[in-house]
């Protein structure tokens, strides 16, 4: 397969023609979607009518695929384990309301994160296929974490060089009001501490690694301004000269790298059904730029 690869925004976002996820890829085209992904980002595939099945093979192309932990609130799919549930259908298709617990918990991805950045070893991408889209939001937005890193001003650089951030899935139904994880759901992913800068293991370059949704404390900092300082950075961040906004079609695959980019989608309409089913690459265990 040939592939080919236009930019859909300067700073990150590229969409990429050429390939059909249902057919294996061979070394030649998988080396060129990994160079595209590297220099890109995000990637968007349009037009993939693949089966759960199908997302979670194209997905071992790049790693193993995580199984989300929390079963409680039914957001992994009973069908397929590798698959994350981004959607506010359930799997008998019913439309769930916004007070639901999962929908609540989804809520949290309307403000900036990286996705399984709770975890000890978080992941790497996620894929992320829309099914069914919404037309009056559900726009989902990236920035280019490198960037936001190469330009932070001085005082800001100099907060975060060198420190680490807590993670931990807990702080969640904190900030959205869901339900608690039970207790075998917490003892399953206790909080975990991050390098706030990271070298990225392929590229080789720094960016800054935050999570707002899950960053409850900072080393050395008192809890007002660990969040105060997560905050600064997070609205330093969410420049538009930094950030892709995709407007889905039906049938887009996105794939980011959750090691440099972080993402959060914009409300819609809740009456309108939004199906999305997402797959999460495993990673390593992040490295402090030195
Ligand atoms: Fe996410």
């Amino acid at each position: 397969m040939t592939i080919e690869v236009k930019a859909r925004h300067p700073a990150l976002g590229a969409e990429v023609r050429g390939i059909d996820m249902r057919l294996p890829l061979d070394a030649e085209t998988l080396e060129a979607v990994n160079d595209a992904w590297m220099k890109h980002l995000v990637l968007v595939f349009p037009d993939q009518r693949i089966t759960d099945r199908e997302h979670v093979a194209f997905t071992r192309n790049f790693g193993d695929a995580e199984v989300f932990h929390q079963t409680s609130l039914h957001l992994r799919s009973e069908r397929v384990a590798e698959i994350f549930l981004v959607s506010n259908v359930d799997e008998e298709g019913r439309l769930m309301r916004p007070s639901e617990p999962s929908q609540k918990q989804l809520s949290s991805s309307r403000q900036w994160h990286t996705d399984s950045s709770y975890r000890a070893v978080p992941s790497m991408g996620s894929l992320l296929h829309g099914i069914e889209i919404s037309r009056t939001g559900g726009i989902t937005q990236f920035i280019n974490m490198y960037m936001v890193y190469d330009d932070l001003p001085q005082s800001l650089r100099s907060a975060v060089e060198g420190r680490k951030a807590r993670h931990d899935f807990g702080m969640l139904h904190r900030i959205v009001g869901s339900t608690a994880p039970t207790a075998a759901e917490r003892a399953a992913m206790p909080p975990v501490w991050h390098p706030m800068v990271r070298r990225h293991p392929v590229t080789g370059r720094r960016s800054l690694y935050i999570s707002s949704i899950y960053n409850d404390a900072v080393e050395g900092l008192d809890d007002r301004t660990a969040s105060q300082l997560i905050a600064d950075l997070t609205a330093f961040a969410a420049q538009p000269k930094y950030m892709y906004r995709h407007e889905w079609e039906p049938d887009d695959v996105l794939m980011w790298d959750n090691r440099c980019t972080v993402h959060a989608v914009t409300p819609h309409d809740p009456t309108e059904r939004r199906v999305m089913h997402r797959t999460t690459i495993v990673g390593r265990e992040p490295v402090m730029a030195g």
